[in-house]
């Protein structure tokens, strides 16, 4: 009998994977696929691997987007559920790029190096899922390796997250003794991953006996601990995004792959409801609705095409379909979407809230748009974070300056930089979040528009989305402030400031205006 849209829904588990560079993400990743069945053989996610420790590896990947275009999003099926992870970034840099992957999910899996706890990177982006409420489940890596004490790394997350924490499973041994885990409260006990069904042992004793001998008796003690002190799972805490589900296992030895596959399934909830400005959109409501969180730019730099991922929302998407632009109101075809399936048996054509599918165009699509079959609504909720870094853009030919800004208009629409141009027609200005940024920027522009580029110091150092409850009061402030005032990619405009301390400074004096450094995509 065919699904219906309710039951497909409610069996898609869309997340990503947040971690510090070198906790072990690549490999989890690389395992989930393998136990999910959508790979024969670790190592196949080899692109990835090639990990982004300089710039110009970086360059060198990025050229061969092909990969990374396909290793954007990853799925697999697994016990009646269908898993979407999206990839994000490696690189701290593309910091903008995770962030608005992570506007698509629904919850997070948390890497965490057993023994380096929790590392800066972690919790900046624990810090961004905390702020949409994403669920997270945490997943403790390399316990084959000499680690912390698993209470020590509770505590930590307890202490550094302020989110309480349910260890679901107790690693059994520690380093070279590391053999698997046990289950807190089914009682069950998994050696390696490649056991698929878990062995039921009530008595610690016994599931000590995998041990060496003069670890036993600490063991067992640690498990009544374990018991007795820790918190119990509670779906409904995790679902708000309070307590994190804690696992132990070890990636690279196939370790706790599967009981983190399962708690996903179990656990993380079904594509959330989203929140449009008119109204909020159902999951399984029939009419399709998606919005675009990424677009990438295709292999081929003669053409510019780009993919735009989009998650959908709401309905299904099909091949062929009509669909309304929010932003312009025009009709595009989705002629081409791509379906992701990483495991070739499977071709979907469909596509359902909770997955994401790549729609190439030559620029029709942008970073925040909303899509539907005909309602007039707009997601909220992809943010553009002010730039850290802005900088005048200088041409070697001058001649060529219509030329760079269509190429930087086609960058920004991208995410690659943001622009803005100055109200008083001055050149425009490029802001990025991290230096990285300015590289790639430079590096594309010479390849694929023949541009070469340098980059000045611009006298502005800060920016900042300005809005007023009084559009008489921003008009003034426009007016007034000319020179400092730059419009956006939208269109909105921005107050430039030479530092921090005048842009508090002009704050205070103008209390009327408000500036912001995060914008939501409209
Ligand atoms: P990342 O994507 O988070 O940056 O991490 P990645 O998976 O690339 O892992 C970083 C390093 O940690 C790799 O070693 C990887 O093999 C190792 N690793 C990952 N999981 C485990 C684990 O459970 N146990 C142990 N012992 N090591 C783990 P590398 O030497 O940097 O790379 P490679 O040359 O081994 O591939």
């Amino acid at each position: 009998m065919a699904e219906t849209l309710a039951e497909a829904v409610s069996r898609r588990r869309t997340f990503a994977i947040i971690a510090h560079p070198d906790a072990g993400k690549t490999t989890l990743t690389e395992k989930l696929l393998l136990f999910g069945g959508a790979i024969q053989l670790a190592g196949e996610v080899k692109a990835k691997k090639d990990r982004i420790q300089t710039r110009s590896d970086w360059m060198k990947i990025e050229r061969e987007r092909g990969i990374s275009v396909v290793t954007s999003v990853m799925t697999f099926e697994y016990d009646g559920n269908v898993f979407n992870i999206l990839d994000t970034p490696g690189h701290e840099d593309f910091a903008d790029d995770t962030y608005r992957t992570l506007t698509a999910v629904d919850a997070a899996v948390m890497v965490i190096d057993a023994a380096k706890g929790i590392e800066p990177r972690t919790l900046k982006l624990f810090e961004v899922c905390r702020l949409r409420d994403i669920p997270i489940i945490t997943f403790v890596n390399k316990m084959d390796r000499e680690s912390r004490d698993p209470f020590e790394i509770l505590d930590e997350v307890e202490e550094k997250l302020a989110l309480d924490t349910a260890p679901v499973t107790w690693p059994v041994g520690r380093s070279k003794t590391f053999c698997g885990s046990y289950h807190l409260a089914d009682r069950t006990f998994r050696g390696s991953d490649t056991q698929v069904q878990p062995t039921k042992i009530e008595d610690a004793a016994v599931v000590a006996g995998n041990l060496p001998e003069n670890e036993r008796a600490a063991f067992i003690e640690e498990l009544e601990l374990a018991r007795e002190a820790c918190r119990p799972f509670d779906r409904e805490a995790f679902l708000e995004g309070h307590l994190t589900p804690v696992f132990f296992g070890s990636a690279l030895r196939n370790f706790g792959v599967r009981d983190l596959i399962n708690a996903l399934g179990a656990f993380a909830p079904p594509p959330r409801d989203q929140v449009a400005d008119v109204r909020k959109v159902h999951a399984s409501e029939d009419r399709m609705t998606a919005f675009v969180f990424k677009i990438q730019a295709n292999m081929d730099p003669n053409h510019r095409d780009r993919i735009a991922f989009a998650r959908v929302c709401s309905g299904m998407l099909e091949r062929g379909m009509k669909v309304r632009l929010a932003r312009t109101g025009k009709q595009i075809g989705l002629s081409a979407p791509q379906f992701f399936f990483a495991s070739q048996r499977q071709l979907a054509d469909t596509a359902y809230a909770g997955d994401v599918v790549g729609i190439p165009n030559h620029g029709t699509l942008r970073i925040g748009d909303t899509l539907t079959e005909g309602e007039a609504l707009v997601f909220e909720g992809v943010p553009n974070f002010a730039p850290e870094i802005l900088r005048r853009v200088r041409l070697e030919d001058a001649m060529k300056a219509k030329k760079l800004k269509e190429a930087l208009q086609q960058m920004a629409e991208e995410g690659v930089v943001q622009l803005f141009s100055p109200e008083d027609g001055s050149p425009a200005i490029v802001g990025v979040v991290g230096a990285l940024q300015l590289d790639v920027l430079k590096e594309r522009l010479s390849a694929e528009y023949g541009l070469p580029v340098s980059f000045e110091m611009s006298r502005f150092s800060v920016c900042r989305w300005i809005s007023s409850d009084s559009p008489a009061e921003l008009d003034k402030f426009v007016t007034q402030r000319r020179g400092d005032i730059a419009r956006d990619l939208d269109g909105d405009p921005v107050f430039l400031a030479q530092d921090a301390f005048s842009l508090r400074y002009e704050a205070e004096r103008y209390s009327a205006i408000k500036m912001v450094a995060i914008k939501e995509y409209h």
